[in-house]
């Protein structure tokens, strides 16, 4: 397997300390799990060009198409502090990602709370956090990112739950997803460093989607939980909703889904 040189490249200036680099590949999640737990060190990543079989939260599928996406998984082996935020890792990528958008390419991105990157309310990556444990000692998190870069990277429209988009089709120029893969992994690590800090929280709210809109919560099974406005974060990372009737409502993450507006979207 030949690894290309535009990748290397860029990941030398970066600080991730090893890789593992895949044409094609089942998950960079499951394999970023096993080498954690065979000693992996903090920092490394694992990346596939393309992705069999790309997962998502609750068993569902992430696709990942060759020569258009990016498909990463950082592995992280938490220190005594960062135990305390592990619910922040997901944020954490998504707080890095839309930094990277919006200092790089110039481009506006609002995090779907919990874990999806939007561009003009279109899902152009989601991120999926897995832990690893040895009974109740923690070794580690893997948080896998995938990015729509190139269109090709975009979905057929009747697989989607949500409206897809990539972010090419938001710039002018052309973009190296190389590049973009280095920026993020050097935003992943600062924000890592701020994750204790109150900037990591006003980072997040800023670039919240739907706040001050009204919102639904659906359950797995398609039904309403509630409705109302989304009025934004708690100090924890949890949703906070006003329901009609102005009583606030914290929802954490689980099996629940946000949806903006009506609620068939
Ligand atoms: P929810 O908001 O309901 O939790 P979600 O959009 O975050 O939903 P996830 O399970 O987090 O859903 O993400 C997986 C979903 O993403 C899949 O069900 C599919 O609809 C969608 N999807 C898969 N691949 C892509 C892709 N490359 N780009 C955009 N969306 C994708
Ligand atoms: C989601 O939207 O539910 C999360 C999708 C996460 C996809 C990324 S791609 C890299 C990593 N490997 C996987 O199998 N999943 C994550």
């Amino acid at each position: 397997m030949s690894i290309p040189e535009a990748f290397i490249k860029a990941i030398q200036s970066t600080s991730v300390p090893q890789f593992k680099y895949f044409s094609s590949i089942d998950s960079t999640n499951l394999i970023a799990l096993e080498w954690l737990e065979n000693g992996a060190p903090d920092g490394a990543i694992v990346f596939a060009d393309h992705q069999r079989s790309g997962r998502g939260r609750f068993e569902r599928k992430w696709v990942t198409q060759s020569g258009s996406a990016i498909a990463v998984s950082i592995l992280v082996r938490t220190d005594a502090r960062e135990q305390k935020y592990l619910p922040l890792f997901s944020p954490l990528a998504g707080i890095a990602l839309s930094d990277v958008l919006k200092h790089r390419l110039q481009i506006d991105a609002e995090i779907k709370w919990p874990n999806d990157v939007l561009i003009n309310r279109m899902k152009t990556a989601g991120i999926l956090t897995e832990t690893v444990w040895n009974g109740e000692e923690l070794l580690g998190l893997v948080v896998g990112i995938g990015v729509n870069v190139l269109p090709q990277s975009i979905p057929p429209k009747e697989s989607l739950q949500y409206p897809a988009t990539c972010i090419q089709d938001h710039c002018s120029f052309p973009i190296d997803r190389f590049e973009v893969l280095a920026a993020l992994m050097n935003a992943f690590s600062y924000w890592r460093s701020q994750i204790h800090l109150p900037e990591f929280m006003n980072q997040w709210q800023k670039t919240l989607a739907f706040r001050g809109e009204k919102v639904y919560i659906k359950q797995k099974d398609g039904s309403v939980q509630l409705s109302g406005i989304l009025s934004g974060l708690t100090s924890n990372g949890e949703l906070e909703i006003l329901s009609e009737n102005k009583q606030k409502q914290t929802i954490t993450v689980g099996d629940v889904h946000l949806r903006p507006a009506e609620p068939e979207n």
